[in-house]
């Protein structure tokens, strides 16, 4: 599991771990957590080091891989497109090669709402036009077609997961969200909720949706991480590649989630109006009937109430120190032992 410290990866490792799954962890720690990875082996490394993937393969005796490994950040995209294309198209591609080596044959790939762009208003299926906004976008709709290409080409069985808006955090309060920067809507309005943080501002109450803010479409992490096993076990049946969307197939809109958040907490979440930000299509939701179909999936936690308490619950908790290896991020200046108190 490239990746496998970080908030999806984490997760998905509690629950292949809980299914009897015995995961190996490759992480940077770039943006994870090392104390994130409790149920798997973790190895330090990187995704452009063939040698590394190549070991790891090797020595664990992989059977398939999950890629989680990659730059995130839309707007950081956008300044540093060229550590965007080197970790997540050159990642991939080494990532791709190592598997060619190693005689690994079954991929499932992190990929992204992003690569659809603005989308036309409806739910998205995974046919809708792709036209991504942003070069982290266009790199994630480049590893597609790369994976799809090596797919058809070396016999591997590889699915793309479309996930939507991750979101919460386990139940047991023991892993759960902790990027930084935090761009995610959540995590933001308990921030503002607790007086922590910067001001919090809904960017746009002029859209064409019922309340003026913009839908988004929410899946809880730990729903996520069902999405994995499934597709692992589904891989191979659908053909070399395929794409499939993880969404619940319906929006909760900023104020919504704001109010839950005033809910889950009993206080008032202070926010100001802003400008829209460019780029921000005004809604994004999934139609997730190919999950359901091909996957045979369907979320058990995803209400927006459930996934706001335990997104509070573990900002509430004891969280964990996350000791971030910048050297990896060039762009980053900070000392290497910076260290963010979660
Ligand atoms: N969070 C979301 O809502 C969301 C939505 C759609 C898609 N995704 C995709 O899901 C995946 C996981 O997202 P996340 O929110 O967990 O992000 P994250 O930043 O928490 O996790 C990414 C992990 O990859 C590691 N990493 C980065 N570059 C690496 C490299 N070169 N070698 C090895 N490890 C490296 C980081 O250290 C981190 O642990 C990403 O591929 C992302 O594009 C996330």
């Amino acid at each position: 599991m490239t990746g496998g410290a970080g908030y999806i990866g984490s997760h998905t490792v509690k629950a292949l771990s809980d299914a009897g799954y015995r995961p190996v962890v490759l992480d940077n720690l770039s943006s994870g957590s090392r104390q994130a990875v409790r149920w798997g082996e973790f190895v330090h490394g990187d995704i452009r080091d063939l040698s590394a993937l190549r070991e790891v393969m090797t020595t664990f005796n992989i059977d398939s891989v999950i890629h989680f490994a990659s730059l995130i950040e839309v707007g950081r995209s956008i300044v540093r497109p060229d550590l965007f294309y080197d970790c997540n198209v050159g990642g991939t591609a080494s990532l791709l090669r190592a598997m060619a080596d190693s005689g690994v044959g079954r991929l499932v790939f992190s990929s992204t709402a992003a690569v659809y762009g603005h989308g036309d208003g409806s739910a998205l299926t995974e046919t809708s036009p792709k036209d991504p906004v942003s070069p982290y976008g266009d790199t994630k709709l480049a590893c597609e077609r790369m994976i799809a290409a090596h797919a058809k080409a070396f016999g591997l069985s590889t699915i793309a997961l479309r996930y939507f808006n991750a979101a919460g955090a386990d139940p047991g309060g023991l892993i759960g969200e902790a990027h930084d920067p935090e761009t995610h809507l959540i995590p933001l309005a308990i921030e503002a909720a607790l007086g922590l943080g910067k001001p919090f501002t809904v960017f746009g109450a002029d859209f064409g949706t019922p309340d003026g803010t913009c839908l988004r479409d929410y899946v809880h992490v730990t729903d996520l991480g069902s999405a994995h096993i499934a597709a692992l076990q589904a891989a191979g049946s659908l053909g070399p590649f395929d794409a499939i969307n993880v969404g619940m197939g319906r929006g909760w809109s900023v104020f919504e989630v704001i109010a839950a958040v005033e809910r889950a907490l009993g206080r008032p979440v202070p926010h100001q109006i802003g400008p829209r930000r460019e780029g921000d299509p005004a809604i994004l939701v999934a139609d997730p009937s190919r999950a359901r179909e091909q996957l045979r999936w369907t979320a058990q936690y995803s209400s927006l109430d459930h996934i706001v308490e335990t997104a509070v619950r573990w900002r509430l908790g004891a969280g964990y120190k996350v000791t971030r290896d910048i050297s990896s991020r060039p762009d980053v200046q900070r000392p290497v032992d910076d260290q963010v108190s979660i």
